[in-house]
């Protein structure tokens, strides 16, 4: 057991373990404030890499939670390939997503605010997204941007905040997405076709988004937050 975050730890809340959407999927939670003093503990498990990246956060909130963050990250991915926090080795692929060299195990991370939920998949590749439901977007803008036609004849029909909170609903299916195959904001969101009820799928989209292949997975969390799992059931991820 080590004083790091394996074993029966003391400085930290460990990350909360949420109910697993489906067999293969865990999913974690976890709160981004802690003490300095606690910070500076978890500082240790991560990489001189990690610990430069945190230097170049201008404010110390920032700072604070990608340390945290990362810890808990590491904490997590120790816990599922049974080694130590501050070995796994987290490597960054096609545009910028992270994943763990040489381990079937594929993750993804989102925040917002004080939360971070992280996903791990055993099998495939999984991508994951939060957004706090009082999160002010240009609805318009943004429905123009990343939503299909059909998507935006539905989002018309709401009243005002109802419109804005399906519009946070769908993107974060969107992003979700578009975490498990790395494309980030490259994907072609106004092709993906999404539904949301009575449960999310994704409906149809140009390849590798075929829906036979993906399954969509909303993430119940205490507080006013939306959040999405999406597992991309390939059976020839490359890493990244
Ligand atoms: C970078 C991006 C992948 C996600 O950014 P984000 O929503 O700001 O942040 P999230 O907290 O959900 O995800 C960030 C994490 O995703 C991971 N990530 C980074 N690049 C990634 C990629 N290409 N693919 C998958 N995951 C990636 C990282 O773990 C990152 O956390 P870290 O920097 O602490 O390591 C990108 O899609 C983006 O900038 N999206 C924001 C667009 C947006 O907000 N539009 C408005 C809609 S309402």
């Amino acid at each position: 057991m080590n004083k790091l975050g394996t074993g029966s730890d003391s400085i930290t809340q460990r990350p909360q373990s949420l109910p697993s959407p489906a067999p293969g999927i865990a999913i974690w939670q976890c709160d981004l404030e802690l003490s300095e003093n606690q910070i500076a503990m978890l500082a240790q498990c991560l990489s001189a890499a990690e610990r430069q990246r945190a230097t170049r956060f201008g404010m110390p909130l920032l700072r604070a939670r990608y340390v945290i963050g990362r810890a808990r990250l590491r904490w997590v991915l120790g816990r599922a390939l049974s080694i130590e926090p501050q070995a796994v080795m987290i490597e960054t692929g096609r545009r910028g997503r992270p994943f763990v060299r040489g381990h079937e195990v594929d993750f993804n991370v989102s925040h917002t605010q004080a939360i971070a939920l992280i996903g791990i998949v055993n099998h495939g590749r999984i991508g994951v997204d939060i957004e706090s439901g009082n999160r002010r977007v240009n609805v318009e803008g943004v429905g123009r941007r990343f939503m299909t036609l059909r998507e935006r004849g539905e989002l018309a029909t709401l009243a005002d905040d109802d419109r804005r909170r399906a519009l946070l609903r769908l993107w974060t299916c969107k992003e979700a997405l578009s975490k498990a195959t790395g494309d980030a904001l490259s994907a072609p969101f106004r092709h993906l076709e999404v539904a949301v009820a009575p449960a999310p799928r994704l409906v149809a989209g140009p390849p590798p988004y075929v829906p036979a292949d993906w399954q969509l997975f909303d993430v119940a969390l205490n507080g006013d937050y939306l959040a999405t799992v999406a597992w991309w059931r390939t059976e020839t991820p490359d890493p990244g």
